[in-house]
């Protein structure tokens, strides 16, 4: 079979790293303009990436064929913070801690989460005063952490959220790196990173650990993801999971359920900053089905446009904005053969910017979304949570956190740019984020505005 090689230039030794982190997205998307389905990538001497831009070979590696894969190095990587919970986890570990946790994000299960992400939203706007700038990203990383962890965990973490969130920011940050490069320096080396990731991590276990201790010495009864962790019961032994089972997983879902979500909603109060028709239908929208109450769950179906304004932000700045697969297994794909070792990288920036699925791909039109255009396009041309077995498990549970947070919020406030001519750049960590957050202006609505 012959061998892939279409794909930039690289350096002698390191191949593509350089030019892949120096400006990682546009990168990615002139290779895919210029290099068309497949491109190759190689990182340092023997690492072999090749990027797949057409969606059906991406259905292959995500559904048909998954079974030839595990996940890419950045998630392996990601076990230094996460340990092997659902999202590293691989084979039978993976779909018995799927089917166990499966049952906390059924639709019916979610819909009681309701009151407490409504809620939430207003506490936070507690602290807020009309005029003030604030950084919308910092306020929305509390806000889902706090959602997360009173929904999935039963508590509310007042104090200590802000430690919370740098030791997770340390931690993906730390992970983002090690997943690109190519020399790989053990823990046990004090280098600066390394010493504030240990602490990090400490921080983290500290706050996880009370978590379970003060359940397991609690008497009264709970129905969260937390309980059903704490009773499950190995089919095969009986056995129940340990304290660092059930930490993996209580790390997992603070991690993967709080910063793809604040991210979508920054970006959604960014791009509606600078689309003020797009904020103009929103308004109306909310007026004439909330006419200024707070919003349920039975709302979600009827906020038409908040719906369509979630689908297009997931589709211009993706919060998951790669899914990555490495082969353990020889498998063909679009007539190629790839080989053990080789990662298969699928990017949702790239693919939700394609001209051919998507008109004027770069500018935000909500309406775009309103008729059938997800069954015109190909399946996987648009995939913000992923596809097949490892699809993400709160996906219902981000798009209905999305939405109620941002019809309660733009009921009371318009979020203005600090400055006018800001520019906001997206920074591909292991989510899509705002570079250097994203400081806001409050402005108060009127009620009957
Ligand atoms: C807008 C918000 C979100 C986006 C864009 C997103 C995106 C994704 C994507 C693309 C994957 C698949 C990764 C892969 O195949 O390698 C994934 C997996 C996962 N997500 Fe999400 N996610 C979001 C919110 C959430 C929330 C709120 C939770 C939990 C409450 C969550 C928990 C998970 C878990 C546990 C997995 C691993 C599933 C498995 O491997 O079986 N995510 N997410």
């Amino acid at each position: 079979m012959e061998q892939i090689t279409a794909g930039p230039k690289g350096l002698p030794i390191s191949g593509n790293v350089l030019a892949f982190r120096r400006d990682t997205l546009k990168f990615i998307r002139d290779a895919a303009k210029e290099y068309g389905d497949v491109v190759h990538f190689r990182f340092g001497p023997k690492r072999h990436v090749y990027m797949l831009n057409n969606p059906d070979m991406i259905k292959e590696v995500l559904v048909t064929k998954q079974a030839h894969f595990r996940k890419g190095k950045g998630l392996q990587v990601a076990r230094a913070v996460v340990g092997d919970g659902i999202l590293t986890s691989e084979g039978k570990k993976h779909i018995r801690q799927r089917r166990l946790m499966q049952p906390a994000f059924h639709r019916d299960r979610i819909a009681g989460y309701a009151d407490a992400m409504v809620r939430q939203g207003v506490e936070l706007m507690e602290d807020w005063k009309d005029g003030e700038v604030r950084d919308i990203h910092q306020d929305m990383m509390k806000v889902t952490l706090a959602i997360i962890t009173e929904t999935m965990f039963g508590k509310t973490v007042k104090e200590g959220a802000d430690k919370i969130g740098h030791a997770i920011d340390v931690g993906l940050k730390y992970v983002s790196t090690k997943a690109t490069s190519f020399i790989d320096i053990p823990l046990s080396v004090p280098t600066r990173s390394n010493r504030e990731f240990v602490e990090s991590s400490e921080v983290l276990d500290k706050t996880i650990y009370g978590l379970i201790e003060e359940r397991r010495k609690s008497t009264g009864s709970h129905t969260d993801l937390l309980a059903m962790l704490l009773s499950a019961r190995d089919e095969d032994d009986g056995q129940g999971m340990t304290d660092e089972q059930v930490r993996d997983e209580v790390m997992t879902i603070f991690v993967a359920g709080h910063e793809t979500t604040a991210n979508t909603m920054s970006w959604i109060f960014y791009l509606l900053a600078t689309h003020p028709e797009a904020e103009q239908k929103l308004h109306d929208e909310l007026k004439s089905v909330l006419g200024g109450r707070l919003p349920t769950v039975e709302d979600i179906p009827n906020l038409t446009y908040v719906n369509l304004i979630i689908s297009e932000t997931l589709r211009l700045s993706p919060a998951a904005w790669t899914i990555n697969r490495e082969v353990v297994e020889p498998v063909e794909i679009g007539g190629h053969t790839y080989e053990p070792g080789d990662t298969l990288m699928m990017s949702q920036y790239v693919m939700h910017r394609q001209e051919k699925y998507f008109e004027d791909p770069d500018e935000f039109r909500p309406e775009r979304f309103a008729g059938d255009l997800l069954k015109r396009i190909p399946a996987y041309a648009y995939f913000p949570f992923g596809g097949g077995p490892r699809i993400c498990i709160g996906n219902n549970f981000a798009l209905m956190e999305a939405a109620l947070l941002l019809a309660t919020i733009a009921q009371r406030y318009r979020l203005r740019l600090a400055q006018p001519d800001q520019k906001v750049e997206l920074e591909p960590v292991v989510t899509l984020r705002p570079k250097n957050g994203l400081p806001m202006r409050l402005e108060k609505r009127e009620q009957n505005e």
